[in-house]
């Protein structure tokens, strides 16, 4: 039986699987597969060949998965954030950790039954940074891949020891063993600043202050900011993050000269997201409660990131400054959203 290669997704029903499932969605051609622990909101539903509800960590329903389909292109989206894994760390490196080796054996064994190699496109974060003080901080200007990685964060460590596991099964899997094992799994990994959507809100991140104030705003509510005015981290739109991941995933191999590439598009404070936001919905009620501990890791990240590499190597440059972001893709999504609802 000749079998059409698809695309998997784990974590498909967060918010990066959103944003990534209506795009493939849109431009038509791939075949989804997800897994995510809930089920898929019935939009994204609609848009898969095929939805497997279940843990990442389940070994025998990976192998059915594999059974039944020609993979030739994972997402390996599924990840607990910054914040709540800080409360599960063991749950955390469960899920971060030992499910990322899972699914990359996963695609090991994909790669070796079809003789090509499997793509697995891999979020890291910000997160795998970590900054000892705020002075560095301050000196340390844009920061490259390879600097400050220190992470504070058990969220950090997971993804920084990931991309490490990923560079080794691309490129040293069972390297004393005879047999041609290395060069099955083609793994790729972009390091993303916050994400920002207009549609969807991230749960358990510690760059959640940024989406929650935008979207508290849009439904006018009040919002109490969990850091202070001039925290700064770099941030993108959904957008943007899409498209890296999808550009990342699809130029060809040897125009890359590492694994994990930086990107990011904007950097503002958390003052300056307040006040483009208070102009957008001019009743707006943001006040600041810091929370000490949230602020101390974002205090880790670095301010900015130098995501050179990835411009000269395929070719990213984000669509969305900070102000196009808002004036051309998060104000007029999120009134329209709201006009929807209240039109209903
Ligand atoms: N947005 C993520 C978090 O805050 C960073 O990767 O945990």
């Amino acid at each position: 039986m000749i079998r059409k290669p698809v695309v998997f997704i784990t974590g498909a029903n967060g918010e990066i699987g959103h944003g990534l499932i209506t795009k493939l969605a849109a431009d038509g051609g791939r075949r989804i597969v997800t897994l995510d622990l809930t089920r898929l909101d019935s939009a994204l539903a609609s848009r898969v060949e095929r939805e497997f509800t279940g843990s990442i960590l389940d070994t025998a329903l990976l192998e059915r998965i594999l059974a039944e389909f020609e993979i030739d292109l994972v997402f390996h989206l599924a990840a607990l954030l910054s914040t709540r894994a800080e409360f599960t760390p063991l749950a955390a490196h469960r899920v971060n950790v030992e499910g990322t080796l899972l699914l990359l054996e996963f695609a090991q064994k994909e790669g070796e039954s079809h003789g090509r190699p499997v793509t697995v496109v891999y979020p890291s974060s910000i997160a795998a940074y970590g900054l000892p003080d705020l002075d560095t901080r301050a000196r340390a200007d844009r920061v490259r891949e390879d600097q400050y990685a220190r992470p504070t964060t058990m969220y950090g460590c997971n993804k920084l020891y990931c991309e490490q596991l990923g560079r080794y099964y691309a490129r040293h899997y069972k390297q004393l063993t005879v047999g041609a094992f290395t060069g099955r799994v083609d793994f790729r990994a972009v390091r993303f600043p916050g994400l920002i959507s207009a549609t969807t809100l991230p749960s358990g991140g510690t760059s959640d202050y940024a989406p929650e104030m935008i979207h508290a705003a849009a439904r006018g509510e009040a919002y109490e900011c969990f850091v202070r005015p001039d925290a700064r981290i770099p941030f993108m739109v959904m957008p943007d993050a899409v498209n890296a991941l999808l550009t990342l995933a699809h130029v060809p191999r040897d125009r890359l000269t590492q694994t994990t590439y930086n990107v990011a598009a904007f950097n503002p404070s958390a003052d300056e997201i307040r006040s483009i936001v208070a102009h957008a919905f001019p009743n707006a009620q943001i006040t600041y409660r810091v929370d000490a501990k949230r602020q101390t890791i974002i205090d880790s990240w670095p301010a900015d990131v130098d995501d050179s590499a990835a411009r000269r190597d395929w070719d990213f440059a984000p669509q969305y400054s900070f102000h196009r972001a808002f004036d051309e893709y998060l104000i007029p999504t999120i009134r329209g959203q709201v006009s929807g609802v209240r039109g209903k």
